[in-house]
């Protein structure tokens, strides 16, 4: 089974998911499982992690007892400081719960899960890692302001969960001694446990007898205001809203004055394109960010020479692609980025989109295979295609 996003909420359907609990309750998945997360982030994928260059300089983080933070600079006071693997260590070894913000740059196995899930839910995921001592707490009691998945990877972890005083809470904010008192509730997290805790919920969490290792999961999804970014950008092109704004004696000069006039003005915009539409362009806007960012391109550089009509090839599945006709060309969308190719290679191209693989003189068109070939060979460059070094 491929592990997206069914498979950590699961056996909650998605349906029942984002019916019953997306942005509303808590959900919390008991497994028994202790290894049920080990294909996403194990153990040894951590500790490969600690090993990696980057974290000689201090991009990680400690937090202390009841959530006090140290910053790197109180901890070394230098700036440019390497620090050895034996004083990562040693922090733990005292009780210091070890942060690692945003594990998918340092861990490529994580990365390509988030990926994935990034993909099915169109919305951008960071991974933090909390390794945390025995009878210890990483962070103090607060919010945050996107959803959050936590992942019990190893040990147990007691979470106390409040309610949520603002429904989308901009800032973190505070809770009141009543409210927490009114409105706690405790969950046991263990190895294989998923937990979902909806921006705005207050909670915290510390260890008992055992380390805790978890990772959360945040799920930083578009906002309804963002498409109203997305009519902006329309309107910094349309010849009424580029006009400077009228002083307010002229305002009279706009038939039932300017108040009339703008409002006017608004709802051409809105009825220039669709809500899907505004929804289609934030999401190429963020997989434009992240275009072509997928393992294997440095052995598709290597092989790109020795592709000949038996090379098999494969398309990388986490590429959202889509094809249109426009201007006497078929225009093709990869994750977002536009690439146009002359119309008489319609059916080619067609072809290629439609395939997860093939052999390159399976290709149809009517054109030479030495033309397929460099087809598929721009498609390679721009990501959409790798070359199975395994077959062919
Ligand atoms: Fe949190």
């Amino acid at each position: 089974m491929k592990k997206g996003f069914d498979y950590i909420i699961s056996p909650i359907s998605r349906k029942v998911f984002f019916e019953e609990y997306y942005e509303k309750k808590i959900l919390h998945i008991k497994r028994d499982d202790e290894s049920y997360y080990s294909d996403i982030l194990n153990l040894d994928d951590i500790d490969d992690t600690l090993q990696k260059e980057c974290f000689t300089q201090p991009k990680y983080q400690f937090a202390g007892k009841k959530g006090e933070y140290m910053s790197y600079d109180i901890l070394f006071d230098k700036y440019f400081y390497n620090v050895t693997r034996n004083e990562i260590v040693e922090k733990l070894y005292k009780g210091k719960s070890l942060v690692i913000n945003r594990i998918q740059d340092y861990n490529s196995k994580f990365l390509s899960f988030t990926r994935g899930i990034s993909k099915e839910l169109n919305a951008m995921l960071v991974g933090n890692l909390y390794v945390t001592p025995a009878k210890e707490q990483a962070l103090d009691l607060h919010c945050d302001l996107h959803d959050v998945f936590a992942l019990q990877l190893y040990g147990e972890k007691d979470w106390k969960t409040y309610n949520r005083p603002v429904k989308f809470p901009r800032t973190h904010g505070t809770l009141s001694d009543e409210d927490q008192k009114k409105h706690e509730k405790r969950f046991t997290m263990k190895a294989g446990d998923l937990l979902y805790v909806p921006r705005g919920i207050y909670h915290q969490a510390c260890t008992q007898e055992k380390t805790s290792i978890h990772i959360t999961i945040g799920l930083h999804g578009p906002r309804m205001y963002h498409m109203l970014e997305e009519l902006m950008e329309l309107a910094k092109n349309d010849d009424d809203f580029g006009a400077i704004i009228p002083h307010v004696e002229e305002s009279l000069n706009y038939g039932e004055g300017f108040e009339a006039y703008f409002k006017q003005l608004l709802s051409k915009l809105v009825d220039k394109q669709s809500a899907s539409q505004l929804r289609e362009s934030i999401e190429e806007r963020r997989l434009k960010q992240k275009s072509s960012n997928h393992p294997g391109r440095i052995h598709d550089f290597l092989n790109y020479s020795e592709i000949n009509d038996q090379t098999k090839i494969i398309k990388r599945d986490l590429i959202k692609c889509k094809s249109w006709i426009e201007g006497g060309y078929i225009w093709v969308s990869l994750d977002g980025e536009s690439f146009k190719y002359p119309i008489i290679l319609k059916e080619t191209v067609q072809f290629i989109l439609s395939h997860d693989q093939f052999i390159v003189n399976e290709v149809a068109g009517d054109q030479t295979n030495k033309v397929k070939e460099n087809l598929i060979k721009n498609f390679i460059r721009t990501g959409l295609l790798q070359i199975d070094l395994h077959g062919g």
